[in-house]
């Protein structure tokens, strides 16, 4: 049996027409992992979750779910379940009648459907509004009573689509918690698709960004955050400073970028093998690791990389100060730092500073174009 509980293989989806919505996608899921999809508007999450799903055809590749092969095995008879945006709930049947159905469809003998429903009506605390129909819910029970009906299937692997999409900011914070709790207790497989690259990145065990119908960066979290590998995960995830130049030599692990500030050094984000010196790339820093000091006033550190700047704006947001420092023409860099820690820098519009980092800190990605 395989290790893994899910693996895309090649997958590829031309819609009729011509349009390549997914290309080459390749994703190994472990049972009981949480896998977001993260991406903008278009790039192929909601076709790759819908061949996942069986509800849209797999043009080439495979599909394996428990090592066994699925790519044309229709939707009834996949171990998954599919949670949509907007949940699809019966208006007409109460929620308890709403959790049954899949059950009823599935011809199962009362007595397993109504233990299996009052098992799912008491984990997601629906009893009080158990027959109640959709016009009652507000909008965290409806979210739950979708949840309940994809989970009453006792699915391998459950599919969510933007599931938390049309909630305001405050449930749907709640709910993030609330379901990423659920599903380390059921233990099942969670694809959940989204395009906020926060709830992607707090929700998910491993990230996977797409971008055009390709995978960008399957990655945990943190490394996302902290490695990225490709130009687009720079711009897409977290808050980086990007400076352009051109690769230079290698020194013990990291490398030089020689840039129109003078040399940068990082930890290349690439197989070093495969570029040459003189190749594109971009020095990727993270904006929670940048340090500002008053021009000239660094620690002595020969370990620290500096660039040099004006400061042309200060905003303070109660204990953050945002900063606005620039560069040169083409650069204008923003930071946020605690009010505290700059007091005594004389960081004030118009002064000159230093915006310093640890090298270890930059990832060097290579730059496509
Ligand atoms: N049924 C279809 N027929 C033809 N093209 C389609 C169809 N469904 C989607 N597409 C196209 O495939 C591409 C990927 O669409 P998809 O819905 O998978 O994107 P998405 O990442 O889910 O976007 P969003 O964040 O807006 O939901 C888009 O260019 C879209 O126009
Ligand atoms: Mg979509």
């Amino acid at each position: 049996m395989s290790a893994y509980d899910l693996e895309l293989v090649k997958l590829r989806k031309v819609y009729p027409g011509g349009a390549v919505a997914v290309e080459d996608f390749d994703l190994q899921v472990e049972k009981g992992e949480f896998i977001s999809f993260v991406g903008p508007s278009g790039c192929g999450k909601t076709t790759t979750l819908r061949m996942i799903a069986g509800l849209e055809t797999i043009t080439n590749g495979s599909l394996l779910i428990r090592g066994r092969d699925y790519t044309h095995v229709p939707t009834e008879k996949r171990p998954t379940a599919t949670i949509f945006q907007n949940y699809a709930i019966f208006p007409h049947m109460t929620v308890r009648e709403n959790i049954a159905f899949g059950l009823k469809v599935r011809k199962l003998p009362s007595s397993e459907i109504d233990r299996r429903v009052d098992a799912i009506i008491e984990k997601l605390e629906l009893g009080g509004v158990a027959h109640q129909k959709e016009s009652a819910l507000s909008g965290g029970q409806k979210q739950r009573l979708a949840l309940g009906r994809g989970l009453v299937t006792e699915p391998d692997i459950l599919l969510l689509d933007e599931p938390l999409g049309a909630l305001d900011a405050n449930l749907r914070k709640s709910i993030q918690e609330e379901l990423k709790i659920l599903q380390r207790e059921l233990g099942i497989t969670f694809v959940f698709v989204t395009h906020a690259q926060s709830e992607a990145l707090s929700m998910g065990d491993r990230v996977v960004v797409m971008n055009a119908g390709r995978v960008e960066q399957i990655s945990d979290p943190f490394e996302l955050y902290t490695r990225p590998k490709t130009p687009f995960v720079a711009r897409f995830i977290g808050r980086n400073k990007i400076i352009d130049g051109t690769l230079g030599a290698a020194v013990g692990d990291q490398m030089i970028l020689e840039t129109r500030f003078g040399k940068l050094r990082g930890v290349p984000g690439f197989d070093t093998g495969t570029a040459p010196a003189g190749a594109k790339a971009m020095a990727v820093v993270p904006s929670e690791y940048v340090d500002i000091y008053s021009a000239g006033t660094t620690p002595d550190d020969e370990t620290l990389d500096t660039l040099r700047g004006t400061v042309t704006a200060l905003d303070r947001v109660g204990q953050v100060v945002h900063v606005s420092v620039n560069m040169d023409p083409q650069f204008d860099v923003r930071l946020e730092v605690h009010r505290d820690k700059i007091a005594d820098r004389h960081v004030t519009p118009g002064a000159e500073v230093d915006l310093t980092w640890r090298p270890d800190r930059t990832t060097i990605v290579l730059d496509a174009a």
